[in-house]
């Protein structure tokens, strides 16, 4: 299958390039802009593109990539960033603009043969620009095909038709005709194919499993999650009755939720499903703990413990596990191109990342291809409820991190409860899948309240529902207010123990998704 590379010099936009290149169902990896030549020329992409960045190409230290993967002959296309690097390479001038363009702009078109078919010629339509610098002297060879009031270079062309260059971003969505001029990139100038669906992925990654796998046995951890489902559906696919996979019962899960994850899981996996109740194991270790860090250790601590002591009992007659399922998903693979430092650690997530070097397991990773969305297309393929693949995602260290303070059981009770009444809120309104995350929060905090002729001195509730691209970045959800006035009088009325329920306004940064 032929794929595209995208060469990343930073630009906020570069996954959405890779994207957008996906949805043309064509294959392409983020790779960053120093990859060396020898790499690029073993993946054989059929294009590349080069993305914009925050950097300026005439700087002492501009980032600029290997001279040899230019010269390649694989047809080329620059955006913003990438578009100097290229034309500069080809003798052109990168200077200061003497305004910065941001945001729309009239593109009109003056070559449609390539790049820019389907356009109307001498018509406008609308990008998206966002510079600081603009291509001031073109390279010899080169021609405009589009321009815009601010960009007499807007769109260009080597006369070769191998190296094109766009001052735009047509990976945005305000670039109203974008996607066609990537696809134009993709199917007319590369001469690629659409061949990138999930049926194919399917079918190459369980063959690449099984080639990996042999006849070894594989263990993953599995929580209910949609990666982790995924996973172990790819791995079962590829290797029935080689595969364990371990669900552990941490006590810090939602209502109900333990039984339910266990009678999916069950029926999915049948006799490869392990459960083991470990409620009292992680509680106990936990008593006590305030502090959200040392939570957050000791429960990865003690899932490793727990796992391995799963892994490690093979049931009768079988081998135990030289291979672990995990599912690293793809932005999670890709190097960053960082242009502030390294960034800081703001809360230590764990996951079966950090098994002991003793164990010895040689990671199975199917989804380290895939965007979120992709790997829920490839579960709905593989048979996996709808219900299962879009839930809300939910922390490691679960409630841990929704308790402020020491974790009791009975605390556990009331915050099980409240949050269970917000999702039912939330799902009667309809609103589940227009929010990323919902959930309850315990405050370690009472308050005054009345009931009947009563005072009382009761816990807080505080209600959080974000709305995010990927969790990095999060805004609050605007309910209408009617739902938050029901889910609020249904948790004082009927969580005993509970007499203020409040609402976070809060959007990350500056706070974050979880209170802890
Ligand atoms: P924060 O609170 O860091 O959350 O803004 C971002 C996303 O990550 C989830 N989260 C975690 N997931 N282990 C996990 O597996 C953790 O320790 C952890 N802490 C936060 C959080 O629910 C949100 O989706």
């Amino acid at each position: 299958m032929s794929s595209v590379l995208i060469l990343d010099f930073g630009s906020q936009y570069t996954q959405l390039i890779a994207r957008r290149v996906r949805e043309a169902k064509v294959y392409c990896e983020i790779h960053p802009y120093n990859v060396s030549a020898s790499k690029v020329r073993e993946l054989a992409p059929a294009g590349i593109i080069l993305s914009g960045g925050p950097a300026s190409v005439y700087d002492q230290d501009a980032p600029s990539p290997d001279p040899a993967i230019l010269e390649m002959g694989t047809p080329l296309l620059g955006i913003c960033y990438g578009m100097g690097i290229i034309t500069q390479s080809d003798g052109g001038v990168v200077e200061k603009a003497a305004a910065h363009e941001y945001g729309h702009a009239e593109l009109v078109v003056h070559e449609n043969d390539d790049l820019l078919a389907g356009f109307d010629l001498d018509e406008s339509t609308v990008v998206w620009m966002s510079h600081g610098d603009r291509l001031e002297a073109m390279p010899e060879g080169w021609e405009v095909i589009a321009a815009s009031s601010n960009s007499p270079y807007a769109a260009l062309r080597k006369l070769d038709r191998k190296r094109y260059g766009v001052q735009f971003h047509p990976e945005v969505v305000h670039t109203r005709e974008g996607r066609r001029i990537l696809e134009n990139f993709l199917f007319r100038v590369c001469g690629l194919e659409a061949d990138w669906t999930m049926e194919n992925f399917i079918e190459t990654t369980t063959a690449k499993i099984r080639k990996q796998v042999g006849r070894g046995r594989v263990v993953c951890g599995i929580s209910g999650g949609v990666d982790s489902t995924v996973t172990a559906a790819l791995i079962q696919k590829a290797v029935p009755g080689q595969l364990d996979c371990v669900f552990v019962d941490n006590g810090l899960l939602r209502k109900n939720e333990a039984g339910e994850v266990r009678a999916f899981l069950g029926e999915r996996f049948g006799d490869a499903l392990i459960f083991v109740d470990a409620s009292d194991r992680f509680l106990d270790a936990l008593e006590g703990v305030s502090d959200p860090e040392l939570k957050r250790k000791i429960i990865g601590r003690t899932f490793i413990e727990v796992f391995e002591e799963a892994a490690h009992s093979p049931r009768e007659g079988k081998a135990s596990a030289s291979f672990l399922g995990q599912g690293t998903l793809y932005p999670d693979v890709i190097e960053s191109v960082s242009v502030n430092g390294p960034s800081a650690t703001i809360k230590s997530h764990h996951n079966v990342g950090g098994l002991p070097e003793h164990m010895k397991l040689d990671l199975v990773e199917p989804l380290r291809e895939l965007f979120k969305d992709e790997v829920r297309a490839a579960g709905r393929v593989l048979g996996i409820p709808h219900s299962m693949l879009w839930r809300h995602p939910f922390p490691g260290p679960g409630l841990a991190v929704r308790i402020l303070g020491p974790i009791r059981r009975d605390d556990l009770e009331i915050l099980r409860e409240a949050d269970a009444i917000f999702i039912e809120e939330i799902r009667d309104a309809g609103l589940y899948e227009d929010i990323w995350q919902a959930f309850a929060v315990l405050l370690p905090i009472h308050t005054v309240g009345v009931q009947g002729d009563d005072r009382t001195y009761d816990r807080v509730i505080a209600l959080r529902a974000i709305v995010s691209e990927d969790g990095m970045t999060a805004d609050w959800f605007r309910f209408p207010p009617e739902i938050l006035a029901k889910a609020s009088s249904r948790i004082a009325n009927e969580v005993h123990g509970v007499n203020r329920v409040v609402y976070d306004v809060s959007s990350k940064p500056p706070a974050t998704v979880e209170w802890e």
